[in-house]
This record gives structure tokens, C-alpha cells and sequence, in this order.
């Protein structure tokens, strides 16, 4: 069990956690709410909400639970023993589905589509949508937070009488599970992740490449994407999907096709929020040329 000083460091590492989460979500709310934008300063604030997602919702929400978790293991409040601190992890849990279900997947919609928008000079209504539900849901996630507070301050519904709490020890070895589990799924997802982003991506001479239109294909995790390449005296002059994947990231990762037909080389940048994708269908395009090369 913890100390008296021990329960007060967790206090403040809990309370700076729980700040960090309010101010992030309180940040992102304001960034989106400005508007009279052009498309450059749409893209901008839009990765600003980016990086606040990734970085400090993302950190600050991992630091609630962790300490959450130490406090129901290593401090006399337990897990299950209080209904104010089974109420703050359902509370937790729907945080956690709202932030992480809903608002990350609209958070990368929204940049990509805004990255999209600055080549086009156009914003597609999809992401007026995202940006309407997306004030909706942070504002669901800090009426929710605002209660768990005010239930931390007033403990409500008192102590469980209960026949049974589940031993430290087995709180301990599932809550390692979990971590375990949990983090190398990340680290093995992000490791991959980081493979595809940090791949080069060269230009094909197309010199040396004749009129002609070529197709070619590059397989990832399992799926096989297919490009076309319209060659014309030396110059591409069009990019098209064969084949590609339904999901979303892989469909705003298309906008990288444009810019290779505007730069003449596959080595673009990526659609920001769907870079991974966006590094597969530059490699296909850069192997369908270097194949067509004689
Ligand atoms: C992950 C599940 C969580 C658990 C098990 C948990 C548990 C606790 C416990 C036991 C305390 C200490 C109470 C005391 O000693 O006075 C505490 C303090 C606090 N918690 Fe949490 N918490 C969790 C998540 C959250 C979340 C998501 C928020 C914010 C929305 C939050 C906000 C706070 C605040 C503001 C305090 C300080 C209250 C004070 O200093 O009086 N907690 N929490």
C-alpha cells in the first residue's frame, strides 16, 4: 500500500493527468471553432489539432488511467469496494470510447481531408460534418469528465457492502496482462507503421520510359493495391486506382495521386493523417515506372 506522502504524489500526477486531458480536449474545441479560413490555415489548424490529439490527449489520458489504476491497486479506495470509484472507471471507459472510437478516426479524417483541400483549393462537405459532431463529442467528453470531478469531490452513493473484492494480487497479474498485451500490440503496430513512413521513395527516370499505359501492384499487410500510370512523351500524364482498400484512410490516401502527376516523380508528400497508406500507393507508382523502364 502506499504512504500518506506517496498517496499525495499520486494525487498531484493524477490531478496534472486529469489537466492535461481537460485543456487538451478545451484546446481542440477552440481550434475548431474558428472559421472564415482559407484552405491553407484550415490545414493548419487542423494539424495543430493533430498534434494535440496525438500528443497531449493521447499522453495526459494514458497518465489518468495508469494512475487510476494505482490508485485502485496500491491505495485503500480498491476497485471495487467504493460506487463513486466504480462510477469514475465507467466514466473512464466512456471517455475512452468516445475519445479514442469516435474523435481520433474524425481528428485524422478531418487533416487528411483539409491536406486534400490545399492541392483542390476545395473542402468537400464531409468534413464540415466531422467538424459539426466533433465539437458535439468534446463537448459530451468534458460535461462527462466535469462529473467525474464533481463525484471524486462529493463521493457519492457511499461504500459497496460487498461479499467479495478481487485480491490485489489478481488485480495486479491482470492489470500486467493487459499492459503487456496492450503495449506490444502497440509498439508491434507502431514498429510497422514506422517501416512504411520512413520507406524512400525514389524517381523513376522517365526518360526512359515510352508512351503507354502501366499497371503494377504493391501488397501490404496482406492486401494487394493496384495502380495504373498513363506515360506520355516522357511525362505522367495520369494516376489512377485499380485496386484499393474501402477504409477511409486508404480512400483520403488517394490524394496523393495528383500531386505525383503535378510533381512527375511518386516521391510526394503524404496525405497527412493517412501517411502509411499514402508511402504504398507512391511505392506502387514508383515500382510500376522502374518496371516499365527499358
Ligand atoms: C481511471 C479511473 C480513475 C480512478 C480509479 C480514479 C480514482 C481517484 C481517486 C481514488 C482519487 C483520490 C481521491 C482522494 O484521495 O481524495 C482521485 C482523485 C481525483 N480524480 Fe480520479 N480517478 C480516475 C479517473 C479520473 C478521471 C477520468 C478524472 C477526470 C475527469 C479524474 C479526476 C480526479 C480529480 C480532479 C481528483 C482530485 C480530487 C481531489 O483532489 O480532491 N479521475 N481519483
Amino acid at each position: 500500500m502506499l504512504t500518506k506522502t506517496g498517496r499525495r504524489w499520486l494525487r498531484v500526477i493524477h490531478i496534472v493527468f486529469v489537466a492535461g486531458l481537460l485543456g487538451g480536449l478545451a484546446s481542440i474545441l477552440i481550434v475548431n471553432g474558428l472559421t472564415n479560413l482559407n484552405t491553407r490555415e484550415i490545414f493548419v489548424a487542423n494539424y495543430s489539432i493533430y498534434t494535440l490529439f496525438n500528443l497531449v490527449v493521447t499522453l495526459a489520458f494514458f497518465g489518468v488511467v495508469t494512475t487510476g489504476v494505482v490508485y485502485s491497486v496500491f491505495t485503500h479506495w480498491g476497485l471495487t469496494k467504493h460506487w463513486w470509484v466504480i462510477g469514475k472507471w465507467l466514466g473512464t471507459v466512456s471517455l475512452f470510447i468516445l475519445v479514442w472510437i469516435w474523435l481520433g478516426p474524425a481528428i485524422n479524417g478531418m487533416v487528411a481531408l483539409s491536406d486534400i483541400a490545399r492541392d483542390s483549393n476545395r473542402v468537400p462537405d464531409v468534413y464540415y460534418d466531422l467538424k459539426g459532431s466533433l465539437a458535439l463529442v468534446i463537448w459530451l467528453s468534458l460535461l462527462i469528465m466535469c462529473f467525474l470531478i464533481a463525484i471524486t469531490i462529493f463521493r457519492p452513493w457511499g461504500q459497496r457492502t460487498q461479499k467479495y473484492e478481487m485480491k490485489r494480487s489478481m488485480v495486479l497479474v491482470l492489470v500486467s496482462i493487459a499492459i503487456v498485451l496492450g503495449g506490444g500490440l502497440g509498439i508491434l503496430g507502431y514498429l510497422d507503421l514506422e517501416s512504411y513512413r520512413n520507406m524512400k521513395i525514389s524517381s523513376p527516370d522517365l526518360t526512359r520510359i515510352s508512351d503507354g499505359m502501366y499497371t503494377g501492384t504493391l501488397t501490404h499487410t496482406g492486401f494487394e493495391y493496384a495502380v495504373a500510370v498513363r506515360v506520355k512523351s516522357h511525362r505522367i500524364t495520369g494516376v489512377g486506382m485499380v485496386k484499393n482498400r474501402e477504409s477511409k484512410f486508404a480512400q483520403w490516401a488517394e490524394g496523393v495521386l495528383p500531386r505525383i502527376v503535378d510533381h512527375q516523380s511518386p516521391n510526394v508528400d503524404g496525405i497527412t493523417g493517412a501517411t502509411t497508406t499514402s508511402k504504398v500507393l507512391m511505392k506502387a507508382v514508383e515500382t510500376t515506372l522502374e518496371g516499365a523502364i527499358k
